[in-house]
């Protein structure tokens, strides 16, 4: 094994539950925290829904589901994450309440706990620089839906040990993903190319280049993709996608990153895509409808 037996996740929205199934399935107890009760119950289902798909398709068996669902607990309390190996972070995109999170955590847990988080772009390195830790603080950065995705991108900072890397990649190997490095630059390597690409989907429906349907049936009949950049928009989360640009052209300054108005519009309209219902799509009808924009 990897040294690593009883693993913690924050945050159970979209990322972090599927991270808590997969450590879960894979042996490891977890338990995951989120902000209340109602979120809690939100997660747990998401989780059951995940599982239950899981056994529809033969992935695992509904003894295994159990036994997953055995090694999952919950609880609104970060304290009582104080008895963990791993924590993973997969809370908001928003490095105050990633900083103030791995602060409080620092003090919470043993010196030996490896703390981990699944930012898509903010730096790890300042994470690590807000713990007396930042040997044992790493960026482990799963794909939607985490239980389908392939990869893992592992983050290492200037500051963090051979150890700590050793120790995530095969964790990380024991949940059957393989991992590729990236060195603390924002996006790391696969939003690097992925983020300017639904970028520009979205500007090319702004200048009206094409209609909702016709950019993503382009890039999957055309290309091959499993779905249209618009649709993986949705997917991702529209506020996400939003945030994660936002990061990206703060860093690099570059027009490839900056985000086009239209998100912004769709995020003050609560429109985050399918976790809300509405996005570019409407969740409501199926197949989901291309929303009037
Ligand atoms: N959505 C994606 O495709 C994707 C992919 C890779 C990485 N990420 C990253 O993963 C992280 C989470 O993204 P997501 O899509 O799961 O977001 P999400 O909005 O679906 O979930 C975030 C969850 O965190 C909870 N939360 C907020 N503050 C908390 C706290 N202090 N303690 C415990 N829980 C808290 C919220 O209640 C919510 O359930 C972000 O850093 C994001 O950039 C997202």
């Amino acid at each position: 094994m990897t040294g690593v037996e009883r693993v913690g996740v924050i945050g159970c929205g979209l990322m972090g539950s599927g991270i808590a199934e997969v450590s879960a399935r894979a042996g490891y107890q977890v338990l995951v925290r989120e902000v209340d009760d109602a979120a809690i119950l939100v997660g747990r289902k998401r989780v059951d829904t995940s599982l239950g798909r899981a056994v529809e398709r033969e992935k695992i068996t509904p003894s295994e589901r159990e036994r997953t669902l055995e090694r999952l607990s919950f609880t609104t309390e970060l304290a009582e994450l104080g008895e963990r190996d791993l924590v993973i972070e997969a809370v908001v995109e928003d490095l105050s309440v990633k900083i103030s999170l791995f602060r409080e955590l620092d003090g919470i847990c043993p010196p030996q706990t490896i703390l981990a988080s699944n930012t898509s772009s903010l730096p790890i390195t300042e994470m690590a620089a807000a713990t007396g830790r930042p040997d044992r603080m790493i960026g482990l950065h799963f794909f939607n839906p985490v239980p389908v995705m392939g990869l893992v991108e592992i983050v290492r900072t200037i500051a963090t040990s051979d150890e700590t890397l050793q120790t995530v990649t095969s964790f990380a190997e024991t949940l059957g993903k393989e991992v590729v490095n990236a060195p603390d630059s924002s996006g790391f390597l696969v939003n690097r190319l992925l983020v300017p690409f639904m970028l520009d989907a979205v500007r090319l429906l702004e200048a009206r280049v094409g209609s909702i349907e016709d950019l993503d049936r382009s890039m999957v009949l055309g290309c091959g993709h499993p779905m249209g950049p618009l649709t993986l928009c949705d997917f991702v989360g529209i506020d996400t996608v939003l945030r994660i640009a936002e990061i990206m052209h703060g860093e690099y300054r570059t027009e490839r990153y900056a985000p086009p108005p239209l998100l912004r519009r769709l995020v003050s309209l609560r429109r985050f895509g399918r976790k809300s219902g509405l996005g570019f799509y409407d969740y409501s009808q199926t197949p989901p409808v291309a929303m009037p924009l």
